[in-house]
């Protein structure tokens, strides 16, 4: 796959098939992973897969209970603005990013393949989140998606390190737990809000110099039909 296609539509990829993902397919993944930098060439990460319903079984009502909380307390004022004014294009996007979740949260167990990503003295997950990324990006050119969720290690940190027998006294973070699987949608181009909207030069507030108004790939602002594309961004 070309890179600008991986980059640009690698998205949050929650509703997904239960069909397995084959461990050959896994290893290119992991590889990928590990390939990444990490302060100090480290590679203080540790990546445990998983895949058997019987753990799924034990992390899936306590993913559900971190979701159903998140709505009721960070989420709970975008819920409200949602519900008050419907129609706008906030509300609509924040809609379907909850449903997403909430479908993620509600088949958890059907999901064939988690990453649950480790981090040593790492609170910061600066150091194993290129991995985590590479490992997505790795997924989106075997056409696996991927969403990277942290909710579960923020309410259940220490209940996740007693199913996963993480050693509790090691210095390990949980960073994050990655969903994999085959789509059921359809692949896009990510939208965002433009670069120069959020880049400054020189200084704080100063304007970059240059203004994107839309996405710069594919190239001459084409359309973009998953596995229709050749060359680089313009
Ligand atoms: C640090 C981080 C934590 C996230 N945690 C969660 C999570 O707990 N649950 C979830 O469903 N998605 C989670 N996401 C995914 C984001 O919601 C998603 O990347 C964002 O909505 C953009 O989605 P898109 O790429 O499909 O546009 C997380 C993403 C990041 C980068």
């Amino acid at each position: 796959m070309e890179l600008h296609e991986a980059l640009y539509t690698t998205r949050a990829m929650r509703r997904v098939k239960p069909d397995p993902i084959p461990f050959d397919v896994q290893a290119r993944i992991l590889d990928a992973a590990v390939r990444a930098p990490s302060g100090g060439n480290s590679q203080s990460w540790r990546f445990l897969l998983v895949d058997d319903p019987g753990v799924k079984g034990r992390l899936g009502p306590l993913y559900r209970e971190a979701v159903d909380a998140l709505w009721k307390t960070l989420y709970a004022p975008r819920v409200a603005a949602a519900e008050a004014d419907p129609d706008s294009a906030q509300s609509r996007s924040f809609v379907r990013v909850r449903r997403s979740s909430q479908w993620l949260a509600d088949h958890f167990e059907q999901v064939p393949l988690f990453m649950f990503g480790f981090a040593r003295h790492d609170p910061t997950g600066g150091s194993i989140f290129p991995a985590v990324w590479n490992a997505m990006l790795a997924a989106r050119a075997e056409g696996v998606g991927s969403a990277l969720t942290a909710v579960l290690g923020i309410a259940h940190r220490d209940a996740v390190f007693e199913v996963l027998g993480v050693p509790a006294d090691q210095g390990w973070h949980m960073a994050c737990c990655v969903s994999f699987g085959y789509p059921t949608g359809k692949w896009g181009v990510a939208p965002r809000t433009s670069a120069h909207e959020v880049a400054y030069r020189n200084g704080w507030g100063e304007p970059v110099g240059f203004e994107v108004a839309a996405p710069l790939w594919p190239a001459d602002g084409a359309a973009y039909v998953p596995g229709s594309v050749e060359g680089g961004a313009r």
